[in-house]
């Protein structure tokens, strides 16, 4: 048997005042169609589509920045939801068991989704609607039983007074006999409120429905508008911090602190207040990470001090300190024992194990050898304006306060440059590289004479 998903991220989204469609708009910096998706791969169906309208090339756009290829349909005009399906015929007509998502409504979790399949499986059911009961349940479709029994869904605008009350609302997921879902699309009409096709139609249409109650309410949230985005944000926050202390991470307070929903941190690791942590970051045990810390998509080990730290798309080894403001910019890997100071930047770099950059130095598309020792100021010079070149540095080199290395060059193992030095080429190692004009003496400078009288 195979399963196929379709997304839905048509909609525009006029209350979110945005530029973008709102499945774009983001809960913990990432889409709410990236949360969707994500619940689709944890899931693992043979074929997932994402329907697009709205902003089309945004999406395509976003989907292409995930790395992963997923069928797009285009669904040129906003004629409802049922019409979006339609759009996703191709996929409906290729598996056995279809499953409808909303893509704004990001909480949909692969738990649920297997625990739907399966229930829509054994119940024998055409149709199998994935519904919660929520407090505030203006806006979604009812739910709607007759003795007990799940007959159909019903829009907001198109509910009796009686219906309105009904706190079992439609999540917006759904689980379809491929077969029946075909035959039925087809047969949708625009006689509601709306004048629009709704999928929620196929539920009469097909009639051998069941619903899947799902334990966990927050399922079914979405966001219209920005007051809402900032509640699923502030949910899916604390849900974060809730699943990070299960798992023996510290806060001494969480005020400030934003953590993606994938980043995984390992046990004894205090989070200090003003850190960002995003993307698809991995800390490891014991560190300690912040205050002030801004760090995405890292894989960071065991031991680590980030303090003030700034780092993207970088590696760092156990045991490294790191900081006050200090910046890692891409491709760059720390190795095992290193300590970097303040003021430094280190871009495309990959520094051995227990080497020193102390202070106020930039490292720019550089290999440094293990146990080197950088003095104050040092820079490699490694674009001409025109292009970038490499600085290579071999083991226990010791590079001098303010050396400027004129990539490309290279610095051999146990050599040595001069403080001030601006060295152009290769130094050989165990030797000492001087570039520096001696230094003169005039005696009784005048000028620091007339200073002093005025
Ligand atoms: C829909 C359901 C409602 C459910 C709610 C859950 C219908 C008719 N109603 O209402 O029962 O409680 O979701 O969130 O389905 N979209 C398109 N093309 C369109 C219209 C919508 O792709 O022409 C997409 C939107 O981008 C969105 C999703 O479908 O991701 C849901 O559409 P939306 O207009 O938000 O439906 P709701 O009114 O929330
Ligand atoms: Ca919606």
């Amino acid at each position: 048997m195979t399963t196929g998903c379709v997304i839905l991220a048509g909609g525009e989204g006029k209350r979110m005042k945005s530029e973008r469609p709102k499945v774009l708009c983001e809960v913990l910096k990432k889409p709410m169609l990236g949360w969707v998706l994500d619940a689709a791969n944890g899931f693992g169906f043979d074929k997932t589509c994402v329907v697009t309208g709205y902003k089309a090339e945004l999406c395509a756009e976003y989907l292409k920045s995930r790395e992963e290829t997923i069928a797009t349909y285009l669904q040129s005009e906003r004629l409802g939801t049922g019409d979006a399906v339609k759009r996703a015929e191709e996929l409906v007509q290729s598996v056995d068991v279809v499953c409808v998502l909303c893509g704004d409504a990001p909480f949909i979790d692969e738990d649920t989704l297997k625990k739907s399949f399966e229930y829509h499986q054994t119940s024998g059911a055409d149709v199998t609607v994935i519904t919660a009961n929520i407090e505030k349940p203006k806006g979604y479709g009812r739910i709607i039983r007759e003795n007990g029994k799940f007959i159909a869904i019903r829009e907001q605008k198109d509910c009796s007074p009686d219906e309105d009350k009904i706190c079992e609302v439609n999540s917006g997921a759904y689980w379809f006999n491929a077969k029946k879902l075909a035959e039925a699309l087809p047969k949708l009409t625009t006689n509601n409120a709306n004048g629009e096709f709704y999928l929620t139609d196929c539920v009469e249409i097909i009639g051998n429905a069941a619903a899947f109650t799902s334990d966990n309410p927050d399922i079914v949230l979405g966001a219209n508008t920005r007051q809402g985005l900032l509640e699923l944000n502030e949910k899916a926050r604390r849900n974060v911090f809730e699943r990070l202390m299960n798992d023996g991470v510290s806060f001494i307070t969480t005020d400030g602190i934003v953590i993606g929903a994938d980043v995984k941190i390992g046990c004894d690791t205090l989070i200090l207040p003003n850190t960002v942590i995003l993307g698809k970051t991995t800390i490891g045990k014991n560190c300690e990470i912040g205050a002030n810390s801004h760090i995405e998509d890292c894989t960071i080990g065991d031991n680590v001090m980030l303090d003030n730290v700034k780092a993207a798309k970088s590696t760092v080894e156990d045991g490294v300190t790191i900081g006050p403001f200090a910046q890692l910019r891409p491709g760059t890997v720390i190795r095992k024992g290193v300590h970097i100071g303040d003021f430094v930047e280190i871009k495309n770099s990959d520094i051995g194990e227990n080497t020193a950059v102390a202070h106020l130095t930039y490292l720019g598309d550089s290999t440094v050898g293990r146990g080197v020792n950088f003095g104050c100021g040092c820079v490699t010079a490694n674009y001409d304006g025109v292009n970038k070149f490499r600085t290579e540095i071999g083991d226990h080199a010791f590079i001098g306060c303010n050396t400027n290395l004129i990539a490309p060059v290279k610095v051999g193992e146990n050599a040595t440059t001069a403080a001030g030095s601006t060295i152009t080429r290769e130094v050989p190692p165990n030797s000492l590289a001087v570039e520096r004009a001696k230094t003169r003496i005039i005696e009784n400078w005048p000028k620091n004479f007339q200073r002093k009288k005025k």
